[in-house]
């Protein structure tokens, strides 16, 4: 082993007093990659406040700079994209490395995919485990060529086509992701693309790309799935956007509020599209106090300021049809799920295999490692709550930011405080973290532990 160790960066969270006070936690990832992506395409000078400044969103913005874009951060939060038109992609001198980014990784091949460039992508040990099929199927319809290693994972380079063909394409999985890459190529692609999604999943990058002037509409076939068609090669018209808080990074201020006794907090200006807001949905009906105030509309997306206080919790079922719009809040819930009376049952969650981490297996060791009781499925996880003396271990983080964040809001609120074995990757998501659950009372400790 090495001998010059470096300092581990575990982190260890404490049972916190009651957590009270008002935060904002930073903008939205997903609108914040996709306010750069079509930022780059539009021609003129797109502004975007509130951007998130986490590791996966400076991927994106250094891949549109690499694709000839100019991204400029003017003071933080405000970011300013001067694209190139539809179409106006260069080729990269050098290789993409999207870290741990999956959104921007899947969403960057859909947008090269229509442009007679190439382009080589690659990633961190997470990225590089994760399917990337989904989003090549389609494209290589569209005529792209791929070289990929076997399995279609990453590294791998894309050549778009002279002329891409348009497609009809049924979403085999519920997945934003494979939508966007599709409706991206579709831009520069001459001719109407189609998407049919039996399953309904966020829909940012619709709403993004009509604010941008695409011509793109959306309606229903007689079997009820939805259609959205978009016309390529139509120029994109700048635009200012104000990215509202992400619901999923707030989820963890939510949580811990609710499991720490005598807390009352509130996190302002909350992004609450209804593809969004399946882990309020959820608190809820298990008995969290949880009050929306102050509702309002910010750049064609509902925004409003959550107050949480400590509540007792009874276990539910959660349907498997809530899975798409609380797809990344499952390992929190679990944590939540943890202090409930009685058991909480999710169902539908085969997506969580092929996160950041198997996130399935990455809570149920967490859980199994903290004394809580759970059931294992091969789609599902059931947690009893209300068991004694839970908390005293440490997790494996396994690269993933939301596997280390749900486990320090279990040792804020469990009797033995808990470790994650990397703090790292939240930064990916939420720099502030530590920081803004600081400021409401939350108490974490680095772990001096030399890796050598
Ligand atoms: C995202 C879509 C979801 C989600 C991811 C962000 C997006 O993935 O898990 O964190 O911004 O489109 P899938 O679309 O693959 O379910």
């Amino acid at each position: 082993m090495s001998s010059d160790a470096r300092r581990s960066t575990a982190l260890k969270a404490h049972a916190a007093p009651p957590l009270t006070g008002r935060i904002r936690v930073p903008g939205d990832k997903s609108i914040s990659h996709r306010a750069l992506m079509l930022g780059a395409l539009a021609i003129g000078e797109t502004t975007i406040e509130g951007l998130l400044e986490g590791g996966d969103v400076l991927a994106t913005a250094a891949a549109m700079r690499a694709f000839g874009a100019s991204v400029v951060q003017r003071s933080p939060g405000s970011w300013t994209v001067r694209g190139l038109g539809v179409g106006g992609f260069l080729e990269p001198e050098d290789i993409i490395d999207f870290g741990n980014a999956g959104t921007g990784v899947r969403l960057a091949m859909g947008l090269v995919g229509s442009q007679a460039i190439a382009a080589t992508f690659t990633g961190d040990a997470s990225l590089l485990r994760r399917p990337m099929g989904r989003i090549l199927d389609p494209l290589r319809r569209m005529g792209v060529q791929v070289i990929a290693r076997s399995k279609d994972r990453l590294p791998l380079t894309i050549k778009g086509p002279d002329v891409p063909l348009p497609i009809e394409y049924r979403l085999p999985v519920p997945s934003a992701q494979v939508k966007s890459a599709v409706l991206l190529a579709g831009l520069n692609t001459p001719g109407t693309t189609t998407i049919i999604e039996p399953v309904r999943s966020r829909d940012h990058t619709e709403r993004m790309l009509a604010a941008f002037g695409a011509a793109i509409e959306i309606d229903q076939n007689d079997e009820g799935d939805r259609l959205i068609r978009i016309e390529g090669r139509r120029d994109l018209k700048p635009q200012s956007i104000v990215v509202p808080g992400d619901p999923s990074s707030a989820a963890f201020p939510i949580v811990a509020a609710l499991l720490v006794p005598g807390s009352d907090i509130t996190i302002e200006a909350v992004l609450l599209n209804p593809m969004r807001t399946g882990l309020i949905e959820t608190l809820i009906e298990m008995g969290g106090d949880i009050a929306i105030e102050n509702r309002r509309t910010v750049g064609g997306e509902t925004v409003g300021d959550i107050r949480v206080r400590a509540s007792r919790l009874k276990g539910v079922v959660v349907p498997a049809a809530r899975a798409p719009a609380m797809i990344d809040e499952y390992p929190v819930l679990a944590i939540a799920a943890a202090f409930a009376e009685g058991q909480t049952v999710m169902e539908g969650l085969n997506e969580l295999r092929v996160k950041e981490s198997d996130r399935i297996a990455a809570v149920a060791a967490g859980l199994a490692a903290n004394g809580i009781s759970f059931e294992e499925g091969p789609e599902s996880l059931a947690v009893t709550g209300g068991g004694d003396s839970i908390g005293g271990g440490t997790v494996s983080t396994a690269l993933d930011h939301r596997i280390a964040m749900s486990f320090l809001v279990l040792g804020l609120a469990a009797g033995k405080p808990v470790t994650i074995d990397d703090a790292a990757p939240i930064a990916t998501s939420f720099p502030e973290f530590r920081a803004l659950m600081t400021g409401l009372g939350a108490h974490f400790e680095d772990v001096e532990e030399n890796d050598a």
